[in-house]
């Protein structure tokens, strides 16, 4: 991708890096097809998902987003300084580009790239920025982080990555790294990455977070068979299902599943698939992480820490490294 393939949508750039709807076809199936069916959570993100991810962020169950909110408020002058001024700023996951208005002005970036899988919710966002901050040029990317792919070369200068939100936590071990190294790839030598990452901690406490009273959680979760009805014709009756999740101490992650709760069929595009009572769609993993445990993930993608910030309560973390 160069920026002359770019497409100029009203105050920004938009670079389409993904094609959604044939790999969703095949994913689909593959998951549904095993033993243990699951989704994976990039499906959560259609327009109502991302809308729907916005209200989690905001109940009171929900610690990360208001904690990881704190303390990019109260470190903003010291994240700056370790950024720079007048970098390439890459976010991974903008969603609705946030927090990074947190950050604008102290870092001042000479190009903001957002990038996000949720197409409309990207464009929408990055537009409202752009009329914003009309000194910021943006350049906005639909990407799928499980591919890997380039942005443009916007020349010499200083690259840095904003991965918050503790979104890296959807990977298993082995993803998380291959993304990291795909972080490295875009930053190059001698790069930023400021990234979230949400802490372990009390079972209880996390478990409530993903468990929140009004079920917008559960909602969200439900939202994915939604999003598949409508993008490949399936027949999901949502009513079939119920949200589920439990933190799995062994393997240091929130999983969250839908349980099937009738002997059924769904048809998807030619298939069937047969649903059992009490099986579940395994939709989501959430990994949390200590800070050492994070620091030796990160070195294997040659990222050196500098600095971690965390809440008095120890519920989350923000890491700025450096690539090496
Ligand atoms: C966007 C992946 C960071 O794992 O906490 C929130 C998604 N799922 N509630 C998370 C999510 C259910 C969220 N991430």
């Amino acid at each position: 991708m160069t920026p002359a393939t770019a497409t100029k949508k009203d105050a920004i750039y938009f670079h389409e890096l993904h094609s959604p709807v044939d790999t969703m076809v095949a994913e689909v199936h593959a998951g549904l097809s095993l033993q243990q069916k699951v989704l994976s959570p990039k499906y959560f993100y259609d327009k109502k998902g991302s809308e729907l991810f916005d209200t989690i962020t905001r109940l009171p169950e929900y610690y990360p987003t208001r904690t990881e909110i704190g303390l990019l408020r109260q470190h903003v002058q010291e994240m700056a300084g370790l950024l720079g001024m007048h970098s390439f700023l890459l976010e991974f996951g903008s969603g609705s580009s946030t927090k990074i208005r947190l950050l604008l002005e102290a870092v001042r970036p000479r190009i903001y790239v957002p990038m996000d899988i949720s197409r409309e919710h990207l464009i929408d966002s990055a537009q409202r920025l752009a009329s914003d901050y009309p000194w910021l040029t943006v350049h906005a990317a639909c990407v799928d982080y499980s591919i890997p792919w380039d942005i443009p070369d916007f020349g010499p200068g200083r690259y840095n990555a904003f991965f918050p939100g503790s979104s890296i936590g959807n990977f298993d071990p082995d993803s998380a790294l291959q993304l990291l190294k795909q972080v490295w790839r875009l930053v190059g030598r001698g790069g930023g990455l400021l990234i979230g990452v949400d802490l372990k901690k009390d079972a209880a406490i996390l478990e409530n977070a993903y468990n929140d009273a009004q079920g917008v959680t559960a909602d969200f979760n439900l939202n994915v068979l939604s999003h598949i009805n409508q993008r490949l014709g399936a027949d999901f009756d949502t009513g079939n299902f119920r949200h589920k999740a439990l933190y799995n101490t062994g393997e240091g992650r929130i999983e969250m599943h839908l349980e099937c709760t009738s002997d059924h069929r769904v048809r998807i595009n030619g298939n069937a698939y047969r649903f059992e009572t009490g099986e579940t769609i395994h939709t989501e993993n959430s990994y949390k992480y200590s800070v050492d445990e994070f620091h030796g993930l990160a070195a294997q993608a040659d990222f050196v820490p500098v600095k971690v910030w965390t809440d008095p309560d120890g519920l989350f973390s923000i890491h700025y490294l450096t690539a090496t």
